[in-house]
């Protein structure tokens, strides 16, 4: 089965063509185009980010068709643009509110013929899947609305794909013999959730953030900072600099200990609201010209960091011990953090060294189609007729 995926929920626009058969799984192509715009504002506005999906999603497609050498120009002398009014008529309806897309997908569709196996005289893809929710509205309906088109004009079935659950599902890739139960934290810029997936499909979240996500208090301190966004890959670049020991001495007279709201709460919730505004109190109470210097910088990035993973991996072991998991997975944007990961494994290793974990790749930990399209092929079952498509920007795993 050949599987197009289309991801569109937040800031990146990822196409993928994943070919699988039982557990084995072949990646065709992988492209993630991620948009550049915001990090002149330091967030994501959903209506810009809606632009560049729009101005991205042919380019992205044409490229992964390209690499998984699905694409053929049409050859003029049998190609009749005026047998296409009519389809074109009901491609421009299901775009109306994506206009500028509907320039570039029509010219797409005129220039190349539809997907298909010359060699097994069949269309090339069997379905198509594209992140129907979470995330940011505007954003997901343009995925879901080019999903629609291209499912119309070729005659292919859509799954609707919970970008959460691809989140946890991207790790079948490398590990098709996954031990359940397991514990899943999926930490990114919209999500803190813990997660008890009993079996593909079947998923209870017994733990998630109050306020805050993780990443958008690395979003949040970053800037307090003075920093680029998105914050958590910056501030993490920056902590690596820290060096405790000596580094601690020179800067202030005492060293930087943030909170770590909740860590011994009863439950497997998150707060990371007060982390932000206890990084904007010791901003504020510090000289400036202290706040100014590299060294207070590298040790706010580095406490920062260590207060975020300190408050995740103790909730995550928890959760793993009590419910007696076979297996912790790790996914999100904030899970391509190294700290994290490397304090995560360690503990792992001392208190629960039964327990196997999995951590994609950091390409695969952000968001990207692949996920997508290992989730849509998980839940091939799903797969509806485009009219049938619709978006939740609040949908729950
Ligand atoms: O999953 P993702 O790509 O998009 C959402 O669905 O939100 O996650 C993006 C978030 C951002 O908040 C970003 O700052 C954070 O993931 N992030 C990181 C790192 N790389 C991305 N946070 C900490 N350390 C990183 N290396
Ligand atoms: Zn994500």
């Amino acid at each position: 089965m050949k599987i197009l995926a289309i991801e569109t929920s937040c800031d990146d626009t990822g196409i993928a063509v994943l070919q699988a058969s039982g557990s084995k799984f072949q990646v065709l192509s992988n492209i993630v185009s991620s948009q550049q715009i915001h990090a002149n504002y330091g967030g994501v506005f959903p209506m810009m980010a809606k632009r560049e999906h729009q101005c991205n999603l042919i380019p992205v497609l044409t490229q992964a068709l390209k690499e998984s050498k699905l694409l053929k120009n049409k050859s003029l002398t049998n190609f009749t643009p005026l047998k296409f009014v009519r389809q074109f008529k009901t491609v421009e309806k299901i775009l109306e509110k994506e206009n500028t897309l509907f320039e570039s997908v029509k010219e797409f569709l005129e220039t190349y013929e539809k997907p298909f196996d010359y060699a097994q005289g069949k269309p090339a893809i069997d379905a198509i899947a594209v992140t129907n929710g979470p995330g940011l509205e505007p954003c997901l309906w343009v995925g879901v609305n080019f999903a629609k088109v291209l499912s119309y004009f070729w005659d292919i079935p859509v799954i609707p794909v919970n970008h959460i659950e691809a989140h946890i599902l991207v790790n079948f890739l490398e590990n098709p013999k996954m031990a359940f139960p397991a514990i899943s934290l999926i930490v990114s810029g919209g999500h803190t959730q813990l997660i008890l997936v009993k079996k593909v499909g079947s998923y209870e979240i017994i733990g998630e953030t109050r306020d805050d996500a993780a990443g958008e208090c690395f979003d949040k301190a970053a800037r307090i900072l003075g920093l680029g966004y998105p914050g958590g890959p910056e501030i993490a670049r920056i902590a690596a600099q820290f060096q405790p020991s000596t580094q601690r001495l020179s800067a202030l007279a005492n060293p930087i200990i943030l909170p770590r709201p909740m860590i011994n709460s009863k439950d497997y919730d998150f707060s990371f609201s007060g982390l932000k505004t206890a990084i904007l109190y010791k901003v504020r109470d510090t000289k400036p010209k202290i706040v100014k210097s590299e060294k207070f910088i590298q040790e706010m990035c580095f406490a920062v960091q260590d207060a975020i993973c300190d408050v995740l991996i103790k909730k995550t072991l928890q959760a793993a011990k009590d419910y007696k998991a076979k297996t912790i997975i790790l996914g999100g944007g904030v899970s391509a953090n190294q700290e994290l990961r490397k304090q995560l494994v360690k503990k792992v290793r001392q208190e629960i060294p039964t327990t196997k974990y999995l951590i994609p790749n950091s390409a695969l930990s952000t968001d990207n189609a692949l996920m997508i399209a290992i989730a849509g092929y998980l839940n091939k079952a799903k797969k509806i007729a485009w009219q049938k498509l619709s978006v939740d920007a609040n949908l729950r795993i």
